[in-house]
């Protein structure tokens, strides 16, 4: 399989870790991602994850407290999360550097552009944890800056539905799956793709964003190359 892109942001939602779950980190889940992702670096791709941290914590969680506060507690566990999938890809021999927007040198490196770059250039992959660092942004925010940092050709949007849809599928069984979108009609429509934030900055930097389900972790390598099987936010 030929891929289609040469250098990619993967954005995996925190609950995507958690498997049936729902909470907390499922070891045979994340095994299953990272063979996956394993097999998409091996067709050449330079590969850098954006993980979110809602299987453990997430801001708008934090009812009664301080936003600010519940943000830093959901960046942290972003951290959990990137280090329990850096273990996960060393264990199946995959070189992996995290690199955290919070300096916590102790635990990973610091984000450092430019070396994040020279790591995806040695064919490692890189995670980036802790969101942006800032508080009120989303890690689909820090998706989209990263991607645009990093020069990444497009950001693979891995989630628990397998595509976006027009309306709830759960709760419409004739709901119809989108097979694209315009950023403007993402914002336009409020629809739940990424926040508004994350695809203004796709938008002006024109980054195309593929949404795609996980339950069937082969899907990275199938997005990766080319198949149409989820929906794309593009211009
Ligand atoms: P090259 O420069 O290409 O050799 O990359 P490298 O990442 O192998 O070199 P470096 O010597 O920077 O890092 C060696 C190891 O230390 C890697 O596993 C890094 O992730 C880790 N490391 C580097 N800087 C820090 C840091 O500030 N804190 C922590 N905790 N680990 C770091």
């Amino acid at each position: 399989m030929e891929p289609k892109y040469k250098r990619v942001i993967i954005k995996l939602s925190g609950e995507a870790l958690a498997g049936d779950k729902g909470f907390g980190i499922d070891p045979a889940t994340i095994a299953g991602i990272c063979k996956n992702i394993k097999e998409a670096k091996d067709l050449g791709v330079e590969i850098a994850i954006v993980v979110g941290g809602g299987n453990i914590f997430r801001g708008r969680d934090g009812e009664g407290m301080d936003r600010a506060t519940a943000d830093y507690m959901g960046m942290l566990a972003t951290v959990i999360n990137a280090l329990a999938l850096q273990d996960a890809l060393e264990n199946i021999g995959v070189e992996v550097r995290v690199q955290t927007a919070i300096e916590m040198k102790e635990v990973a490196e610091p984000y450092i552009r430019r070396k994040a770059m020279r790591h995806l250039e040695k064919e490692r992959i890189v995670i980036f944890a802790s969101g942006t660092g800032n508080p009120f942004f989303s890690t689909d925010t820090t998706a989209a800056l990263r991607a645009a940092e990093i020069d990444a050709e497009v950001i693979m949007s891995a989630k628990k539905v397998d595509a976006v849809y027009d309306s709830d599928p759960k709760l419409n069984p004739n709901a119809k799956k989108i097979d694209r979108l315009s950023y403007i009609d993402v914002l336009n429509k409020g629809l739940k793709v990424m926040d508004s934030t994350a695809i203004s900055l796709c938008m002006d930097n024109n980054i195309p964003v593929l949404v795609f389900g996980l339950e069937q972790p082969e899907n990275i390598v199938k997005v990766l190359c080319g198949e149409n099987i989820g929906t794309i936010v593009e211009e």
